[in-house]
């Protein structure tokens, strides 16, 4: 929904505060881009992008391209804040490895958290002339958190979102808290975890719909894989083919799932996400392949990463240490294939993400026993269960500044974060 000319994208994303009528009473100011909810940002491989930032907000602020390679100067790193009244500007082209449903947000030096919970983010899709679900109608689910206070403003966090991560009162789905959603025959939804900190776990009833998972953070997979549940967590993406299987509506459900949070917490609960209406429409086949991916090839270089976490005052460490902007806490050669061992020691859930290219899932180890995902799939942000050992391939592809991360935002706000330099 912003303008674009056939080969070219050029915009402004402005930050500024945005009252936004929720009820008649509750009219919470935001913090968005242009003023706009979730603006959508839709091009195609190829395409050259310059975005011009003017930071309306008090405070620094940066856009970082989540899920999309670009130059680590052009990636928002909080390295490259641009201040309060500032112009800022970000122009990279979309190259033929970055198809998807990715997205954006800042990713200012300790204000992640607060930026985002504030209201900035968007959508960014990259459409593949030769994608073969194209023709598919499409719905696009992003979903964020909203925590009000008794006045109807957005909250500060307390205590427990520091240690647990932020979640409000309202799951919102595209800005709004219960939508109705109408599904009609087979669509493709493109599903973002933009929350801070709440995890989705996708229930979807199979005696009402029969859903496919057909992309996930790093855009299509192989082929079509059946599912009927599915975690996303913070920062995650997949997309889905859903089609009804008769015409009764039904609820879009993320059912309680327990991250071993910490401190006097209520017990998790489903959450209904939205309301779906289902409609008569065309069924569609799917093809048996979608994408061809290649593997990366033998790592030459074997890193380990170790989650920790301390209590008073509550720290949440990477290998021991806490985030420092002018510490580099590994280098890389650019195009070497490395292996990634990340260690969640810590007594709760905790995702990785890391910037640059999409990685390699290898397996998952946790009491000695090893799963590996029966397909190939590329990703840029992963959960990882406290005890278990995630193993990926990545081979970075830009010099510079790499940043690496857990996605519960107020995780990564309060250090746990680490940067991998590029040479
Ligand atoms: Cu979506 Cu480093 O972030
Ligand atoms: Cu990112
Ligand atoms: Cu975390």
């Amino acid at each position: 929904n912003l303008s674009q000319e056939s080969g070219e994208f050029k915009a402004e994303l402005n930050p500024m505060l945005t009252e936004v009528a929720l009820t008649e009473q509750v009219k919470p100011t935001f913090w968005l881009y242009n003023g706009m909810m979730l603006p959508v940002i839709d091009v195609n491989l190829g395409d050259k992008i310059d975005i011009t930032v003017n930071n309306q907000l008090t405070e620094p602020t940066t856009i970082h391209w989540h899920g999309l390679s670009v130059p680590p100067s052009q990636d928002g790193n909080p390295h490259d804040p641009i201040l309060s009244q500032q112009t800022g500007r970000y122009q990279f082209d979309i190259t033929s490895d970055m198809s998807g449903s990715h997205w954006f947000h800042p990713h200012t030096h300790l204000l992640t958290g607060k930026q985002v919970a504030q209201g900035l983010a968007g959508l960014f899709i990259v459409r593949d002339p030769n994608d073969p679900l194209q023709h598919l109608p499409e719905q696009n689910l992003f979903f964020s958190d909203l925590k009000l206070d008794e006045t109807g403003q957005i909250a500060p966090n307390d205590m427990l979102d520091l240690m647990n991560g932020r979640e409000g009162q309202f799951a919102l789905i595209n800005g709004q808290w219960q939508p109705e959603v109408t599904l009609s025959g087979t669509e493709r939804w493109r599903l973002w975890n933009g929350n801070s900190a709440r995890y989705l776990n996708f229930d979807f009833p199979e005696d009402s719909v029969e859903v496919f998972l057909v992309a996930t953070d790093g855009g299509l997979i192989e082929k079509p894989i059946k599912l009927s549940s599915l975690l996303l967590t913070p920062g995650e993406r997949a997309e889905i083919v859903i089609s009804s299987k008769d015409l009764k509506p039904f609820n879009l459900i993320s059912k309680a799932y327990d991250r071993d949070k910490m401190g006097p917490v209520a017990k998790e609960e489903d959450i209904i996400l939205a309301s779906v209406r289902v409609v008569d429409g065309k069924k569609i086949d799917l093809p048996s392949n979608l994408a061809k991916l290649t593997a990366l090839g033998e790592p030459v270089v074997t890193r380990q990463l170790i989650y920790t976490e301390e209590m008073m005052p509550m720290r949440f460490l990477i290998n021991g240490k806490s985030h420092d902007m002018n510490r580099i806490d590994f280098t890389a050669k650019k195009g070497d294939v490395e292996l990634w061992e990340v260690t969640n020691n810590s007594h709760m859930d905790h995702n990785f993400h890391l910037h640059g290219p999409q990685f390699q899932v290898v397996e998952f180890e946790r009491n000695g026993v090893i799963t590996k995902p029966d397909y190939l799939l590329y990703k840029d942000t992963i959960n990882i269960r406290p005890g278990e050992t995630l193993r990926i391939l990545t081979q970075q592809n830009h010099l510079g500044i790499r940043m690496y991360h857990c996605h519960v935002l107020e995780h990564e706000d309060a250090g746990m974060m680490g940067q991998l330099e590029v040479l």
